[in-house]
């Protein structure tokens, strides 16, 4: 990823991701995940097999954020898959952009209602979904490879 001023004050450009992000997209995976991040084949499976909505925010044609999230035919339930802001551009409500266009975008389709796991130990993470308004549904133990629990949280639309 090209380097882009620290503190640029540039607004993001949310759209929806495009065949030629895959590399950025895959870069983006692996610097903010050092465990449980995606490989190239489950990333091509994201972006281009499963019934998924993959947004991406933009500052100056270079990708600093995505988000994925998963759908299914004739389930009214989504799932957030993975949420990524470099963190070069973290705390300047990039995530809750993210979050906020992929729900117009659910709610559009008649979609009611949103999960995800979070880690325990994911501060940040869940300090973003509290403020979105996402509640815990229960806890779910050695979720993670690395012997974690993760919470399952929910949001109805
Ligand atoms: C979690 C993550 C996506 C947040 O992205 P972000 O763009 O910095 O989030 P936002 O700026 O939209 O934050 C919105 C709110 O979330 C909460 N929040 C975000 N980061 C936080 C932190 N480090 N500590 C506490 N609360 C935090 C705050 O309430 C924040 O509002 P505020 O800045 O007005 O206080 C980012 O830290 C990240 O990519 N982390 C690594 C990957 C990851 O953990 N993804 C989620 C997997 S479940």
């Amino acid at each position: 990823m090209r380097k882009i001023a620290r503190g640029s004050s540039l607004k993001p450009n949310i759209r929806p991701a495009r065949k030629e992000d895959f590399d950025a997209l895959l870069d983006l995976e692996n610097i903010c995940f050092k465990e449980e991040n995606f490989h190239r084949k489950q990333m091509e499976y994201l972006l281009f097999e499963a019934k998924s909505i993959v947004l991406v925010a933009s500052i100056e044609n270079n990708i600093v954020a995505s988000i994925i999230v998963l759908i299914r035919n004739n389930i009214s339930h989504a799932r957030i898959y993975s949420l990524n802001v470099h963190p070069d551009y973290r705390r300047r409500g990039i995530a809750g952009l993210l979050m906020d266009t992929a729900e117009k975008s659910l709610k559009e389709r008649g979609f009611k209602r949103i999960s995800l796991e979070v880690g325990v130990n994911n501060k940040a993470a869940q300090g973003l979904y509290r403020s979105k308004g996402f509640s815990v549904d229960k806890i779910m133990k050695k979720y993670y490879k690395n012997g974690d629990d993760a919470m399952h949280l929910i949001k109805e639309l």
